[in-house]
């Protein structure tokens, strides 16, 4: 699978429990931390996902934060989730028997045989001059437990549920941020081309239909990869390509609520 071997890693400083590991990441960047810090947290209580819909963190789980500072514009910041994203699917499939099947599901979701795993919550704030001045990269992985709710489009599932004997946690954050600062330097090194070719190896969905709710627009039709900045192409069924930057991507023929 196309992740990123381990190189040198980042600071990893370990908490017992945070409101959110992304919120104390904003916090030291605030803070004038110069960045290449990474901050796990054993339980969050204030644990945050996409839209601002919460993320259980009882312990057990992994809950880790990058705080980054990529030197990059506003537009390409989005790439740094598709490393981060390529980096836990390959962490994961390295846990699990090798006929699971792990997936990039767009934006920054992963997914094993179609259940949701891990999710990646990126938050950013701009400098003067339209560039980064810091992104707090968070993932959240399943490892002991998973939340129960079986009506969504992609019920969630844990290491532990797919058969992973390894859950330690310290072990599994210091993995995670080895082969993020690997694939972040394979970014700086040859731009996204590499990152977006690989991640559309394992892309869920890909070259199939899909419906993708924009707000209030459900609109339909295949996936047809990802643009030069991490856009997710559809080919509508009247030919034309409509390039789409933030949405919900489902399964074609899923009752979207
Ligand atoms: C999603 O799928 O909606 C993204 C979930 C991201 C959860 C992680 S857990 C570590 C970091 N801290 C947070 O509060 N959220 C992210």
């Amino acid at each position: 699978m196309g992740g990123f071997a381990p190189s040198e890693s980042f600071r990893l400083i370990a908490l017992d429990r945070v409101d959110s590991t992304n919120e104390e990441v904003k916090r030291r960047a605030l803070a004038g931390d110069p960045g290449g810090l990474v901050i796990w947290a054993r339980e969050q209580t204030a644990g945050r996902g996409r839209h601002d819909r919460t993320w259980s963190s009882p312990a057990g789980n992994l809950y880790l934060s990058f705080l980054l500072r990529p030197n990059c514009t506003v537009a390409e910041g989005p790439q740094i989730g598709f490393v981060a994203g390529l980096s836990v699917a390959s962490i994961v499939q390295s846990l699990l028997h090798n006929d699971e099947h792990v997936t990039c599901k767009w934006p920054n979701d992963v997914l094993v045989d179609g259940r949701k795993i891990a999710g990646i919550l990126l938050e950013s704030a701009a400098g003067k001059d339209g560039r980064i001045d810091w992104i707090a990269l968070g993932i959240g992985l399943n490892v002991a437990w998973h939340p129960d709710d079986i009506t969504g489009a992609y019920p969630a599932t844990s290491l532990a549920e797919r058969g992973a004997t390894s859950f330690d946690l310290g072990a599994i954050a210091d993995r995670l941020s080895r082969s993020v600062n690997a694939g972040l330097a394979v970014w700086r090194r040859e731009g996204f081309a590499t990152v977006r070719n690989r991640w559309q190896e394992i892309a869920f969905g890909r070259n199939q239909r899909v419906s993708v709710r924009l707000g209030n627009e459900t609109v339909s039709g295949v996936f047809a990869g990802l643009d030069a900045m991490g856009a997710m192409i559809l080919t509508q069924e009247n030919g034309e390509s409509r390039t789409i930057h933030a949405g919900d991507v489902f399964p074609s023929g899923f009752a979207i609520t």
